[in-house]
């Protein structure tokens, strides 16, 4: 790398604080000095960390430091090669660069293909017509959902901490967030009964994804099965991003919500490319579920997109319908990652629970820097040791003390990151 002898703890925390400050001393007074000012809406979003990661990782990598990112949930393996295969033969024919309609060939075909996935997959029934909608990426979706829905007085109940979008939508749309704090000794699910009868009369939507992205829980079919007899007797709009559906461990199956019987009255459930078939770049997901919720949300962005480029729909097509031993293949080698990666921080004395699902690891903040925010935890990982986590605070108020691990880098480059963590661990104080 690499990054230079750790200093003691004190005098690094000293310097991490002072150059978050100055950085955000820098960017007030960047926007101080705007000819435009941002949209109200804008300015109430949460700082995005992952900007200011991106900056530090630029600053490190000048500095002649081999980073290691684990931030983002980027995967690094390529895609099946039939869905490239596909791509280039559908290249040349000219129909395939109009824009998509939705009664065109590919449109209607891809509609039956994730209904037949669904079938194959959780054995759930789906009309493709009017219960599945493609997506450019399941992301664009959920925010849009958002928009579709929420009143400026609607509240959205989130679970905290989560994937941003679930909350940076909300807010974005002028609904009014409630978080839903979600802890440890509760299998990081959410406590619905504890919510207040104020704030069930107002509330519209609730988030949910498992296995879930920061913390790797999962949830079981009994959890779905609660939920949405909750959902019903509250008139409440259930929203599941299925995003990391594939990656439980251990022979364990992550149930859909789609399975619970008269789910679709009141519930809808994201999936992605981008992980199990290792697409990200491509932007393709899709919803299914209630029909009346797909149409608004089709609605909505009849407004704003013009679809998906239709390669991208042929090769979703092949990954949904082709052979599925690369996503077998994919989850087999994130489950090593994470044995080998999570082996290694406990080795050195991090104490982490084995992650249940996902590609993340969600570690605790060791005590012995528990005067650093996660923000500045994450910034010493990265000067000190060359590798990149993300603060659990991107995730929401209540990641405080935790960053996470994106396993998206081979087993050598984790090996790599175990060794460089530990000196930062055995800093003194
Ligand atoms: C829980 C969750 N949902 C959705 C997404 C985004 O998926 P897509 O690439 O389909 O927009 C991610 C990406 O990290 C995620 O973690």
């Amino acid at each position: 790398m690499t990054a230079r002898r750790p200093r003691g703890i004190s005098a690094s925390i000293k310097r991490v604080q002072a150059q978050l400050r100055q950085r955000q001393q820098r960017e007030r007074q960047r926007n101080a000095h705007r000819l435009f000012q941002e949209a109200t809406r804008l300015k109430r979003l949460p700082l995005y960390l992952f900007a200011i990661l991106d900056d530090l990782k630029a600053q490190a990598r000048a500095q002649g430091i081999d980073v290691i990112d684990l931030g983002m949930g980027n995967p690094d393996l390529p895609p099946p090669p039939h869905v490239i295969t596909e791509l280039h033969r559908r290249a040349d024919d000219p129909v395939n660069h109009h824009y998509s309609r939705p009664d065109g060939v590919v449109e209607r075909k891809l509609r039956d293909a994730i209904a037949a996935w669904y079938r194959r997959k959780f054995r759930v029934t789906l009309d493709p017509r009017t219960e599945t909608l493609p997506l450019l990426g399941s992301k664009e979706g959920i925010s849009h959902l958002t928009l579709a829905f929420l009143n400026h007085d609607d509240i959205a109940l989130v679970p905290n901490p989560t994937y941003p979008v679930h909350f940076n939508g909300v807010v974005m749309a002028g609904g009014v967030l409630h978080n839903i704090p979600i802890h440890a000794d509760q299998g990081y699910l959410p406590d619905l009964k504890a919510i207040r009868p104020e704030i069930l009369r107002r509330a519209k939507m609730l988030f949910l994804s498992y296995p879930h992205n920061p913390t790797a829980a999962v949830a079981n079919l009994k959890f779905f099965q609660d939920t949405v007899r909750w959902a019903k007797r509250h008139r409440i709009m259930v929203v599941h991003d299925f995003a990391y559906s594939d990656f439980v461990y251990e022979g364990a199956k992550a149930p859909s919500i789609m399975q619970v019987p008269g789910a679709k009255e009141i519930a809808v459930e994201f999936h992605t490319l981008s992980k199990s078939y290792c697409m990200p770049g491509w932007r393709f997901g899709f919803a299914v579920g209630n029909p009346d919720v797909l149409a608004s949300l089709a609605k909505t962005k009849s407004y704003i997109d013009f679809g998906i480029f239709r390669l991208v729909q042929w090769g979703a097509i092949q990954a949904l319908t082709g052979p599925q031993g690369h996503v077998t293949t994919v989850v087999k080698e994130y489950g090593r990652r994470r044995k080998l990666f999570v082996e290694g921080l406990q080795r050195i004395g991090w104490d982490i629970p084995m992650p249940k699902g996902t590609f993340y690891v969600w570690a605790k903040i060791p005590q012995k820097f528990s005067a650093f925010t996660s923000l500045e935890f994450a910034t010493l990982l990265m000067q000190e040791a060359g590798v990149v986590a993300a603060p659990g605070t991107g995730f929401g108020e209540h990641g405080e003390g935790f960053v996470r691990f994106a396993l998206v880098e081979p087993e050598a480059r984790l090996k790599e990151a175990v060794t460089r963590i530990e000196r930062v661990l055995r800093m003194e104080s």
